[in-house]
């Protein structure tokens, strides 16, 4: 089976039920990520659903007071991620009249979203081909293809763009993104993976030359 059907037939199966999983509103989903950019899903998941039903749409959240956004963010920290959403709401509702956008290149011009963010909505809501690159993307690649090349270098980050790019589903991209996610946030974990149990045992090659624990490299900086 290729490498993104396997992902898929094992997230349909072990997937966690995660609630902006069943939507495909950008503005939810664009919650949900930058909530989960340096948050785990545990943490993060009372946040999501206060913000969702106090800012139940785009229009409410660019509305609301600076201070009593950032009021409901405490806990969370890096306060900038609040911010940049009320200052990326407020340019939705000047330029969009409201209606969160979707595309890939309007995305990434908001405030607070980069690349894997503008990936992450613009594949999920709208089935855009943008292939996600986030930590567990890195980790499930640098391992299953066995690439010690480091994943902040200019070459490396290059490198696993360009095979991200080429391994995306591009009938399914929406749901391979948060395949792979899901594959390396609880299969092919940081440390003490269950490879045993893996379903890409036989051709994972880091498993094979005993490297599982050495990928993905990353250089001090
Ligand atoms: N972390 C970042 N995005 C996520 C998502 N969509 N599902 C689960 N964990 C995530």
């Amino acid at each position: 089976m290729a490498f993104s059907t396997e992902i898929i037939a094992w997230y349909n199966k072990h997937k966690r039920d995660l609630p902006w999983r069943h939507t495909t509103d950008p503005y939810v989903i664009w919650l949900s990520e930058v909530i989960l950019q340096q948050t785990r899903v545990a943490q993060g998941l009372p946040y999501f659903h206060r913000f969702l039903s106090r800012y139940p749409n785009v229009e409410a959240f660019a509305a609301a007071p600076e201070e009593e956004i950032l009021l409901h963010w405490q806990g969370l920290g890096y306060y900038s991620r609040a911010r940049n959403m009320h200052h990326a709401a407020k340019a939705v509702v000047a330029a969009y009249g409201g209606a969160f956008p979707n595309r890939y290149d309007d995305l990434v011009k908001l405030k607070g979203i980069g690349a894997y963010t503008a990936a992450a909505i613009a594949s999920f809501s709208a089935n855009e081909a943008r292939a996600v690159l986030d930590g567990n993307v890195f980790r499930v690649l640098a391992r299953y293809f066995g690439i010690d090349e480091p994943i902040n270098s200019t070459s490396g980050k290059k490198l696993f763009s360009a095979l991200a790019d080429e391994l995306l589903d591009q009938t399914h991209p929406g749901l391979y993104n948060q395949a792979v996610m899901e594959f390396g946030a609880i299969q092919c974990k940081p440390s003490g993976p269950n490879c045993e149990e893996c379903v890409l045992r036989l051709d994972c090659r880091a498993l094979a030359e005993k490297r599982v624990n050495q990928l993905p490299v990353k250089i001090k900086g």
